[in-house]
Parts: structure tokens; sequence; C-alpha cells
């Protein structure tokens, strides 16, 4: 059986460092828009809200909130994504579930996807500071931070990436074994 195009895309997705700064034309943007769009959600709540970032001053604002490792390599980046999830529009099940997440996260792995398909870097970040992101960017008071993406093309000038991620990302993709993250009945 021939891979499919999905198992294809997944397996090129790679989260490196080495990003161009080149910026990235509108219609590129405007298909990673796209891709966020056609997200399935919860009650069709959709309760994502992205802010990309394009313009240099704003890009060194959103830079001072990267924290350890991702202060070398993430500003470089032409374009900086900031990941929210409107707590308002949880679709509000009362099974514990915060949905409002759950969805904004799936967006986010369509946003990446079409990010790769594109020839794109898209790296998630956790590491930041969401309190001075909120301060800078105005955030809605029930709009949850969740995560940063650096996105632009991958380059091969490696100089700005610190030597222990180079050694990181040389080598194979880690993953847990099936049985351990599956069962079947
Ligand atoms: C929620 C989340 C947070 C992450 N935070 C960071 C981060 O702060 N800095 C970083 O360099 N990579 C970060 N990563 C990237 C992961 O380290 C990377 O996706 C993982 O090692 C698997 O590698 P792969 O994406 O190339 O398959 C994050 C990924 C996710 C999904």
């Amino acid at each position: 059986m021939n891979q499919s195009p999905v198992l294809d895309l997944l397996h090129k997705r790679r989260a490196t460092r080495a990003i161009r700064t080149d910026p990235l034309p509108d219609d590129v943007i405007g298909r990673l828009v796209g891709a966020v769009r056609l997200t399935p959600s919860c009650a069709n709540n959709q309760p994502w809200r992205f802010l990309f970032i394009r313009t240099e001053q704003d890009r060194a604002k959103a830079s001072e909130a990267f924290t350890g490792g991702n202060l070398a390599w993430a500003p470089r980046a032409p374009l900086i994504v900031v990941g929210s999830a409107n707590r308002d529009n949880d679709c509000k099940h009362d099974d514990g579930v915060t949905y409002h997440l759950f969805d904004t996260g799936m967006a986010v792995m369509n946003l990446m996807l079409e990010a790769t398909a594109l020839g794109l870097v898209a790296r998630p970040m956790a590491g930041w500071k969401p309190e001075l992101l909120r301060e800078q960017f105005e955030f809605a008071a029930d709009d949850d931070l969740v995560v940063m993406l650096a996105i632009g093309y991958p380059g091969d000038d490696e100089s700005h990436v610190p030597d222990k991620y180079k050694r990181i990302e040389e080598k194979p993709r880690t993953r847990k074994r099936a049985d351990e993250i599956v069962r079947h009945l």
C-alpha cells in the first residue's frame, strides 16, 4: 500500500530551528489562515484566535517574551504566531474536557501541516512568557494563550542554533511505541 499524502506530510514535518529571515508572501499567509479555518471544533465554536506577527517592530516586541533556548533562534523567524483559545467559545460540556484548548490544538496542527506542505518550518513553542504578550498585544481577558510558533523557510545557516539543539535535530525522531499509547480490544 502506498503511503497516504497525509502520512507523507506527517513524516516530512519536523520542528527544526534553522529558519531563513525572508518575509513570507501574502498568499502563503492566506493559505495558513485557510488551513486554520477548516479545523473542526466542538459545536463548530471555532474558539481559536491567532495573532500573526509580521512587522519587524512587532516581532521584536513579541521576541521579548521568549525564554531559554528559544531566545537564540526564534526571534529570527519572519512570522511569529501566537495561538490562543477563547474560553467563552468553549462548548462547555459538563465532562471536564477543556474543548477550547483541544480545538485550538487541532487548529495549530492544521497550520503546521499546511506550513509543511508549503515548504515552511513551523516550530511550536512553550518557552515564552504569556503575561508579557498579554500586556503587549492586548489579548481579551477570556483568551487563554496557548502556544507561540516560529515560522519561515528552512535555511542552511545554523550559526544561530545552539550546538546542543543541532545534535538533537540530527538524531532520528523518537516516538513511544504504538503499544504504549494505544489499547486494542
Ligand atoms: C506544545 C509544544 C511546545 C514546544 N515547546 C518548544 C520550545 O519551547 N522550544 C523548542 O525549541 N521546541 C519546542 N517544541 C518542539 C518539540 O520539542 C518538538 O516538536 C518535538 O521534539 C518533536 O520533534 P518534531 O516536531 O521534529 O517531530 C514544542 C512542541 C510542542 C508541541
